[in-house]
């Protein structure tokens, strides 16, 4: 009988911890469901986040495609537009708008930007004050300079390279300096450095006088050479001359009337 009824609380303590083990897992079963059921609604909200990204994203990038098709051809140098033909390209410095260069791309391997130009000598166009060389005048396809301030922005702190083509009776001449680099206005966008010369012609010694730039209305010149520049339009970097002044400075103004000026980024430059 007390076998039996130990047999029957035995029972009871099984059945009872059974209930107890059976009503904890339903418990825990439960806190799982309710965790599945709120990862289940994290994971749909964290979907719909995803969604609404993915959208914000193309809407981005389509909006991103309709400018660069605004600016299809923008470049920061004649080198990127190196294997097409040449001609008119928009460039972009920094963040100013894009302006228009001329890229030449068969000279001396091509990835060439003029930077001045001037083909049938005076006109009037280059007689222009200190302010106008500064922003830039002409037209890409025509005469024109490209302004201090644009070369200032474009080679400082750069690897440039500057070719000068003149033509003397019909037969151009060039001479290619491997470093060209213009300072500020501060500093009367002075050359900062010129590398060192090949080809037939020399525009500057080879050594290191500061040039910087100098106008009719802004210079340090001597007086006569200010009569030179007004009567031969001409506008460039010199050395500074307030005490003296010879013939051939007026001849080098001169000359200035058929030359062409372009610049090309050096290999490996950033
Ligand atoms: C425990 O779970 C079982 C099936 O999973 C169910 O039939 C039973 O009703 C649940 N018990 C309680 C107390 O919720
Ligand atoms: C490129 O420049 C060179 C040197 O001035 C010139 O002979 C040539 O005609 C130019 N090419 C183009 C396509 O402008
Ligand atoms: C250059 O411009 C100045 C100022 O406008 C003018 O007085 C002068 O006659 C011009 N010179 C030439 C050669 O056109």
């Amino acid at each position: 009988m007390q076998f039996y009824s130990c047999v029957v609380c035995l029972l009871l303590a099984a059945l009872s911890s059974a209930e107890q083990t059976d009503l904890t897992s339903n418990l825990s079963e439960d806190a799982s469901a309710v965790q599945l059921k709120e990862i289940q609604q994290q994971l749909v909200q964290l979907n719909n986040k995803l969604n609404t990204l993915s959208t914000q994203i193309a809407n981005l990038l389509d909006t991103k495609n309709d400018q660069s098709c605004d600016r299809k051809t923008a470049i920061t140098d004649c080198g990127e537009a190196s294997g097409k033909e040449s001609g008119i390209f928009p460039l972009r410095i920094c963040t100013e708008p894009t302006f228009n260069v001329y890229c030449n791309q068969s000279f001396e391997g091509g990835g060439w930007m003029v930077i001045y130009n001037r083909i049938d000598g005076r006109n009037g166009i280059f007689n222009q004050t200190w302010e106008s060389y500064k922003h830039g005048f002409g037209e890409p396809n025509g005469e024109h300079f490209i302004g201090l301030d644009r070369l200032h922005a474009i080679t400082y702190g750069s690897s440039y390279e500057i070719a000068f083509l003149l033509t003397v009776d019909g037969e151009e001449q060039f001479g290619i300096y491997d470093h060209f680099e213009v300072d500020n206005e501060w500093e009367n966008y002075p050359i900062r450095r010129i590398g060192s010369a090949r080809g037939s012609m020399r525009l500057f010694r080879d050594n290191n006088e500061l040039h910087r730039f100098q106008t009719y209305d802004r210079n340090n010149l001597h007086p006569l050479a200010r009569d030179a520049m007004f009567k031969q339009e001409c506008a460039f970097w010199f050395v500074d001359m307030p005490h003296m002044y010879s013939i051939s400075f007026e001849e080098f103004c001169a000359n200035l009337r058929r030359l062409k000026i372009m610049i090309r980024r050096r290999p490996n430059a950033i």
